[in-house]
């Protein structure tokens, strides 16, 4: 698999080029609106990347926060938001969010927690719990909590052939009490080696190629979102 924290720092570019192709259909928008509904939202996001999720939010908040440890993500993510005075990019970790408590109506990561289970095999319940306490801490009561993760990307229902993040599923829903959907956020491309290439710097080769054998322009994903109430 491709060395993701070397992505992070070093090929922030080519990661916001991959998600622009992401949920062309928009669902994940649409559900978003469902369970955080509302405008003039403030919202605190953790891991944001280059603000994939920020920008479905922005246009429905008063305030973003929008925070991610690397660099190298927030600044592409800083361009794209420089326009957007109520959106403020910083660099900041899951477990120190910068921001007062109860002060936030929403308090959102996506594609970012999941990491721990294979960044940190031993420990992972206890990092995710520790994140989630933190984004519990700067949302206020009646606000909500919303985590995204990926459910299989090339496959065209959750879990499909099994998946490494399974366990992280499990223990948002029984153990931290998480609501649950699945959608699917289909990535969408001008050609299938597009699709290939682009997939395949971040999903690595196995995928590209199942990508080509398939000669998927539009590739599967499934996507899970999960939610709490404050
Ligand atoms: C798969 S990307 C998701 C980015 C963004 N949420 C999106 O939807 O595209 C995971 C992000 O989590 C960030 N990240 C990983 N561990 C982190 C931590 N402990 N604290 C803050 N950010 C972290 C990475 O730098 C990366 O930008």
């Amino acid at each position: 698999m491709p060395d993701y924290q070397e992505i992070y720092a070093n090929h922030a570019d080519r990661y916001e080029a991959l998600v622009s192709h992401e949920d062309h259909e928009g669902h994940l928008s649409r559900a978003l609106a469902e369970v955080a509904p509302g405008t003039g939202l403030r919202v605190v996001e953790t891991g944001a990347g280059t603000g994939r999720l920020t920008r479905l939010f922005a246009p429905r908040s008063s305030r973003v926060d929008a925070f991610d440890g690397s660099a190298a993500m927030m600044a592409v993510a800083r361009a794209t938001f420089a326009a957007m005075p109520h959106v403020q990019c910083g660099v900041a970790l899951h477990q120190a969010l910068p921001v007062p408590d109860a002060s936030a109506d929403v308090g959102v990561e996506g594609w970012a927690f999941g990491h721990a289970l294979s960044w940190n095999a031993a420990g992972w319940q206890a990092d995710v719990r520790a994140w989630v306490a933190e984004l519990e801490r700067v949302v206020r009561p009646g606000g909500v909590l919303v985590l995204i993760e990926t459910m299989g990307t090339g496959v065209e229902a959750p879990f499909e052939g099994g998946h490494s993040l399974e366990p992280f599923h499990a223990f948002v829903l029984d153990a931290l009490g998480f609501s649950h959907r699945a959608l699917r956020t289909d990535y969408a491309f001008a050609s299938v080696d597009e699709a290939a290439q682009t997939l395949g710097f971040f999903f690595g080769e196995r995928l590209a190629e199942r990508v080509r054998a398939h000669q998927w322009r539009v590739v599967p994903e499934c996507t899970g979102l999960y939610w709490r109430a404050r």
